[in-house]
């Protein structure tokens, strides 16, 4: 086996961003750029390190191309074994789970989460650590630092390697295994979920499913354990085949991106439980017949019923929340005199928390909750925790909620996404809002009364890193919040998210959206969006 060193020069844009380095696919596909990246990660770990690498991505375009490159780099940087998943295919959670299970040194995901596949769309590469985690800030900034200095990478000639089919080969002294995707995460649902009673539920028919994989990852995973093992009705996972582009739709599930399945629980047909999940299988989203469940709300649920879940048996250590995610969970984890950890976005932020054993539940407003099985959120965990939760209450989906709301009261909640906007002028608003701050608290805007403003910042309580500023909070009278912050997985120009959130303890029924555009109009004012971007309306709300 012939090692190549292949001289290269840096890019200077290969910062890993919220999750991983999200770039166009075209920028991807550009000699180099791709074994840059990679090359820089494997420079990023120590030697001793570089014995198993879990590969795998979510199938979108360039998919198995970037993991034959992949797996060409690893035998050549001296790795003593590559696991891929068949296809090149690993959801995230299946990624993380194989990892844990192998004891491997890490792993790499290919994929762009929800962005769009194809040529012309979004490609992406994560890297996650021994834990299964999203690698750490301290590795990102490392990985970051290796893709300056680089200037050669290892390679060695693809020999014609044959990842479509299960097997097991030599590449020189690098053992390549190329694994079933779902069989070990099966296994994992299996000790995390009651099948058998699951698998009653569905038969008697008190539990009924749709899930729209949204021609993504989960498609596979979704028919084998829902349909295949649990016994839901065949059909129930649509759109389940992985297409390069995603059947030209966005794998984001969403109210505005999984629109058919959302009109589909507002018919008679509607089954007691409708679910998605994005291109890497890791987001949900979650909806009753003619009602949606909103992630912070979700977590929230689960938290409170935790012990209805054989995960949770033995109740929940703590729970953590990314920073703009609502405060409904710290509301239960109090009732549970548990500790409500609040961090910044991303996941990468929870795997400490993870594998102290702080936490064992968590998740982020962005479609988004995971439990200490793996280090990622997990789509389809989160749809099996559902369906532990409704089969043991007898209730349908909209109850379960809104009996909560009665027992917490309610954080009505969403987000407004200003997309595709010029990165300067978003820059330049941030900066004047955070340059306002001080100011603030005592002031008032448009009627209501500020208490408190500022950046978030966050010290991990278990390595001690700080992270520079997460974010801007602003707190109004009556327990109202404002949070913004610039996206970090966005791949042109900026996107500007801003976070919405009153509190009530009335039952009446309340549309968030709707409720809560006037404090959307609040947000707009205080920051001067219209006047730094030039837009006056969202893009997308959720
Ligand atoms: C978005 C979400 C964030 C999530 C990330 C990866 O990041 O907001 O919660 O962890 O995608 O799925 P953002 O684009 O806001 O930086
Ligand atoms: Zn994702």
């Amino acid at each position: 086996m012939n090692i190549r060193t292949v001289k290269t020069t840096a890019f200077d844009d290969q910062a890993p961003g919220t999750s991983g380095l999200r770039r166009r696919t075209r920028r991807f596909m550009q000699p180099g750029y791709l074994e840059n990246f990679v090359q820089s990660i494997f420079d990023a770990m120590a030697p001793h390190e570089r014995g198993t690498l879990v590969l795998g991505g979510d199938g979108r375009f360039h998919n198995l191309e970037a993991a034959r490159v992949i797996v060409c780099m690893a035998a050549a940087n001296g790795f003593s074994r590559v696991v891929v998943g068949k296809d090149a295919l690993l959801s995230t959670p299946a990624a993380s789970a194989l990892i844990r299970a192998l004891g491997a040194d890490g792993g790499i995901v290919l994929s762009a989460s929800h962005n769009p596949g194809g040529a012309d769309a979004d490609f992406g590469v994560k890297f996650n650590n021994a834990s299964g985690a999203p690698a750490p800030a301290a590795t990102t900034r490392r990985i970051e630092e290796c893709s300056r200095r680089i200037d050669r990478y290892l390679v060695v000639d693809d020999p014609g390697i044959d990842l479509r089919r299960l097997a097991t080969f030599r590449l020189g002294t690098t053992r390549v295994d190329v694994v079933d995707p779902v069989d070990g995460y099966e296994q994992l649902m299996q000790r995390c979920f009651d099948f058998d009673r699951l698998r009653r539920g569905f038969a008697d028919g008190r539990l009924s499913v749709c899930f729209d994989a949204m021609h993504a990852v989960t498609g596979p995973y979704a028919r084998r354990i829902l349909e295949d093992t649990l016994g839901a009705a065949q059909g129930s996972v649509v759109n389940a085949t992985p297409l390069p582009d995603f059947g030209g739709a966005h794998p984001d599930p969403n109210l505005a991106h999984a629109a058919a399945l959302v009109r589909h629980m507002r018919t008679d047909d509607a089954p007691l439980l409708g679910a998605a999940s994005d291109g890497d299988g890791d987001r949900n989203l979650l909806l009753g017949r003619g009602f949606f469940v909103g992630p912070s709300d979700s977590l929230a649920v689960l938290a409170a019923h935790a012990r209805r879940i054989p995960q949770f048996a033995a109740g929940l250590t703590g729970v953590a929340r990314s920073m703009p995610t609502s405060r409904a969970v710290g509301l239960v984890a109090a009732a549970l005199e548990i500790p409500c950890f609040e961090t910044p976005t991303g996941w990468k932020y929870f795997g400490n928390l993870l594998d102290a054993g702080s936490i064992n539940l968590c998740g982020e407003e962005s479609f988004g909750t995971g439990g200490d099985h793996v280090r990622e959120k997990d789509g389809l965990w989160t749809v099996l925790a559902w369906l532990t939760l409704l089969e043991a209450a007898n209730q349908p989906v909209d109850a379960l909620v809104k009996d909560h709301w009665r027992r917490f009261g309610r954080h009505v909640y969403c987000r407004h996404d200003y997309e595709g906007l010029d990165a300067d002028s978003a820059r330049t608003m941030m900066s004047a809002l955070v340059e306002s701050l001080p100011a603030l608290p005592g002031t008032r805007v448009e009627g209501r009364v500020i208490e408190g403003a500022g950046e978030f910042h966050y010290h991990d309580p278990v390595d001690g890193t700080d992270s520079g500023a997460e974010g801007v909070q602003v707190f109004l009278a009556g327990g109202e919040r404002i949070v913004y912050r610039l996206s970090g997985t966005g791949t042109r120009g900026a996107t500007l998210r801003v976070y919405l959130e009153q509190f009530r303890e009335t039952r009446r029924e309340v549309d968030a959206l709707r409720a809560n555009a006037p404090l959307g109009r609040v947000a707009s004012t205080l920051a001067g969006i219209a006047r730094f971007t030039g837009r006056r309306r969202p893009t997308l709300r959720t």
